[in-house]
């Protein structure tokens, strides 16, 4: 392991109050693995990041990087002994100093050999794709220009770590995109270990072999990212990673041997019955159900002409199949949302075209597969 996180606690006191920015998080991080920080804003994430980095003293715990302690609450390792690489959002570069006075500046704070100095600052440029704005200053070159410089500058003296903090965030939507492949070919090259913040679950799915996702200072689940979104264990992370339908459920009739039970749901006057599965039985004692939009079928004429991704099947008409209206059509381009309402439960239903118009009558079916319970809160 290249990062050892065990129990890291750290406490602000802003204005008399105090704030547990991160609580109790543990976690590792596999030599030259992507690993990232993901949650929404305050979770925690930029305080995780500057107490690896050596930029905080830590309230409880400890940090291991290479097997080395460098923080408990007693002691500190300095950031430049760290062996760490950092990147921020905002870039961070010298304003006065040019592209390569900005990696000098870095090499010589870790006191990389006089001689190999200029052959390594070019080496970094063209690493980057940029060999020739070494002369240039920060505000003569791009957003995306100015990342890359700052990413040279990081990994310019080999650290054994590299800490990115939303990195691309200040990028618009289509430059975002191709510095995210840009970065990771970059990371490829280096092969550095590397934590990444971000609150995008998108950019997290694309590059993390690992992720941690944080909320309210704590751990909600870690994962690779196809495991948080096909088994989140938790109704926050079901819904904070993609959209996703959450019921709280009464369980009626367990069949452990099927690992399914039929479960009550009920809103306003409506009350359903759906099949649904599950992994742990500890579930059972206040189950939430998650169905994923895309998971959702629909049959939309009696003919059974149209159906949005998939036939239904005896089986799943026999299980969980309902009768709903369509109340709103979300257009989203590549596929649409709708809002199918039994009675007064919601039902998101994602499909590649607009199914019906709205107002319109519509049979919806799910899977007890795509059925899943999750634990709500205890
Ligand atoms: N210097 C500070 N003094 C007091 N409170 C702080 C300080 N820095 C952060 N906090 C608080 O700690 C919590 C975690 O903040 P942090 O910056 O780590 O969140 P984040 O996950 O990086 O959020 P974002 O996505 O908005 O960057 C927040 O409640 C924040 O207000
Ligand atoms: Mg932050």
């Amino acid at each position: 392991m290249t990062v050892k996180v065990e129990n890291l606690t750290k406490k602000y006191i802003s204005a008399d109050e105090e704030v547990v920015a991160v609580d109790d998080v543990s976690f590792e991080v596999t030599e030259g693995d992507l690993f990232t920080l993901l949650g929404p804003s305050g979770c925690g994430k930029t305080t995780t990041l500057r107490c690896l980095a050596g930029l905080e003293i830590i309230n409880g715990g400890r940090i291991e990087i290479d097997s080395d302690v460098v923080a408990t609450p007693d002691q500190s390792v300095q950031p430049e002994h760290r062996d760490i690489g950092l990147v921020f959002q905002s870039y961070a570069l010298w304003p006065h100093m040019t592209a390569r006075e900005n990696i000098l500046y870095a090499l010589k704070g870790r006191d990389w050999p006089k001689e190999d100095r200029e052959n390594r600052i070019q080496e970094s440029l063209e690493l980057v794709g940029l060999p020739d704005v070494g002369d240039r200053y920060p505000s003569e070159l791009s957003g995306g220009q100015q990342q890359r410089i700052s990413f040279a500058r990081a990994v310019s003296y080999q650290p054994s770590v590299l800490l990115m903090d939303e990195p691309l965030s200040n990028l618009d939507f289509k430059q975002r995109r191709r510095m995210r492949r840009l970065l990771l070919e970059m990371l490829d090259e280096v092969g550095i270990t590397t934590i990444y913040v971000t609150h995008d679950q998108e950019e997290a799915f694309e590059i993390s072999d690992e992720t941690l996702v944080l909320t309210d200072g704590k751990e909600a689940q870690q994962a690779p990212p196809e495991e948080l979104y096909e088994k989140p264990t938790s109704p926050f992370v079901a819904n904070f990673l993609g959209e996703a339908n959450l019921y709280s459920a009464t369980p009626l009739e367990v069949n452990e041997s099927e690992q399914t039970v039929v479960c009550e749901i009920a809103e306003g006057d409506t009350r359903l019955e759906m099949k649904c599965t599950y992994g742990d039985e500890e579930v059972l004692e206040n189950p939430v159900v998650v169905i994923r939009p895309e998971d959702v079928k629909s049959k939309v004429r009696a003919d059974g002409g149209t159906s949005n991704n998939g036939v239904i099947t005896q089986e799943t008409q026999e299980a969980n199949q309902w009768e709903g209206e369509i109340s709103r059509q979300l257009y989203r381009g590549s596929f649409t949302q709708n809002i199918v309402d039994v009675g007064d439960i919601t039902i998101k239903m994602k499909t590649d075209k607009p199914i019906l118009g709205e107002d319109e009558t519509v049979t919806v079916s799910v899977d007890p597969e795509d059925a899943s319970l999750v634990l709500g809160h205890r």
